[in-house]
């Protein structure tokens, strides 16, 4: 963890953001994967982690806003989890290594709730994505579990919002760290992106190296060559040459501090002219928003100039057509990219959506755009220095979208269907990197790029 002061500071700052009461941070607990004893691997919730930096189960941390004391909640171990999991630091040790002097057994928690209720005070909590902590919300506020996520304090939201938002010095530094381990996944993937080679193979292979950093991976491996299907899970088939393979992966490190990168290579190490050309168009988008992205700029404007240069870029090839700014104000560049091109990122890889995306990516400036593809924009606001976010273009030929396009007429002044048909055995084409926001542009993170252009991808499969 890092150095008390840090989660002193920031318990600080986040009760001088807040108006008065009670701050309740649940921590998460042990999650069955089959039964009670076999367990997923253990995950901390992101905002416990950022307030209260401790990675086991069960634990709550409250502050109270008005007297500005903070108290640890959480159980001692007994004699028969020492027998199975080793001796424990007390709860009182733990509490005093991240700067909170008070702490008491979990059951008390429910006590110091009921007599704040009692008072009238007010308890914030933040809204709730895990069963366990609805269930856990509705004994200790008796809010029933399907309306406590409507109960979850917007004002503690929006505080909480602006401090994770913002990444300090050690935060940069362990994405960094996340995104070097994200670099030795990818260029492992490359090496292996060969005919005959098992999809699950690499997945496993980039999934060992994560957890050799005595990390995770930060989400399930996206790995396939139908990278058309954009969070592609199926890692069954066999990689063949004429394919091109999408991995979109990160890690966590101990830290769980994420990195998130996308690379696609051609299977067997050669590009053709055809995946080139669109390669081409793909990375010219990652540049682009790189090139503009800096303080005071929205992301929903780096995210249309970027869609602009891949349908210049479709264009060039026939297939579309007309004016390319009108092209992408009626969205019909969406049927080659319907997602949106980043998210911010931190301590989780779509940094604080559990705490609800329209909160992290807009703000009362900046509102989501209605129109397919555009409003999958997760991050859209006004950037700001310390912001980490991903930049994340791409190009993809899904012929289920392309027949229902077509049949509809959808967008015809734009789309040269008879050409965009002889793609629909193309696949997909996305290239991620993250970057960070400084005092006027942006840096890549982590020490160096990884392989991105023709040539340094081709040399990395081809040794
Ligand atoms: N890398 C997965 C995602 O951004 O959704
Ligand atoms: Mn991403």
């Amino acid at each position: 963890m890092f150095d008390k002061s840090v989660y002193v500071n920031r318990r600080e700052r986040l009760m001088q953001k807040m108006s008065g009461g009670l701050v309740l941070i649940l921590g998460n607990g042990e999650a069955p994967a089959n039964y009670t004893d076999n367990t997923y691997k253990f995950r901390q919730d992101s905002s416990f982690l950022y307030f209260f930096g401790l990675n086991q189960p069960g634990f709550a941390g409250v502050m109270d806003v008005d007297s500005g004391e903070t108290c640890l909640f959480g159980n001692d171990v007994d004699m028969d989890d020492i027998i199975w999991m080793g001796p424990q630091p007390s709860v009182k040790e733990q509490a005093a290594s991240v700067g909170v002097v008070n702490s008491a057994p979990f059951a008390k928690l429910a006590e110091v709730l009921q007599q704040a209720i009692s008072a009238g005070r007010k308890i914030h909590f933040l809204p709730p994505y895990r069963f366990r902590n609805m269930l856990l919300l509705e004994d200790l506020l008796g809010i029933h579990h399907s309306l406590v996520k409507k109960y979850a304090s917007l004002e503690l939201i929006k505080a909480v919002v602006s401090l994770r938002s913002v990444k300090e010095q050690c935060e940069i530094d362990e994405i960094d760290r996340a995104c070097n381990i994200g670099y030795e996944m990818h260029v492992a993937a490359m090496k292996n992106a060969l005919p005959g080679v098992k999809e699950h193979y690499i997945a496993g292979l980039i999934e060992g190296i994560a957890a050799s950093y005595g990390s995770m991976v930060s989400f399930p491996v996206i790995l396939s060559q139908n990278g058309e299907t954009l969070h592609n899970h199926d890692h069954s088939k066999t990689l063949t040459v004429g394919r091109m393979m999408l991995t979109d992966a990160g890690a966590e490190t101990t830290m769980n501090y994420c990195s998130d990168f996308t690379r696609t290579v051609p299977v067997g190490g050669r590009f053709d002219q055809r995946q080139k050309d669109v390669y081409n168009i793909v990375l010219a988008c990652n540049n682009k928003a790189i090139e503009i992205a800096r303080p005071g700029v929205t992301y929903q404007y780096v995210h249309l100039e970027v869609c602009k240069v891949l349908a210049q870029g479709l264009k060039d090839l026939g297939l579309m057509k007309g004016d390319v700014n009108a092209a992408v104000a009626a969205g019909a560049h969406a049927l080659f990219m319907p997602h949106g091109l980043g998210h911010m990122m931190g301590l989780d890889v779509h940094d604080m959506e559990d705490l609800g995306q329209i909160y992290v990516g807009y703000d009362d400036e900046t509102r989501p755009i209605q129109q397919f593809g555009t409003s999958s924009l997760r991050m859209g606001r006004r950037l700001e220095k310390g912001f980490v976010i991903t930049d994340e273009p791409g190009c993809y030929f899904i012929p289920a979208l392309i027949d229902q396009w077509r049949e509809q007429g959808l967008h015809k002044e734009f789309l040269v269907y008879d050409k965009i048909e002889t793609y629909k055995d193309f696949g997909g084409i996305r290239l991620e990197d993250d970057i960070l926001i400084t005092d006027n542009g942006s840096r890549f993170m982590g020490e160096r790029r990884t392989p991105i252009t023709v040539e340094e991808v081709e040399n990395t499969i081809n040794g």
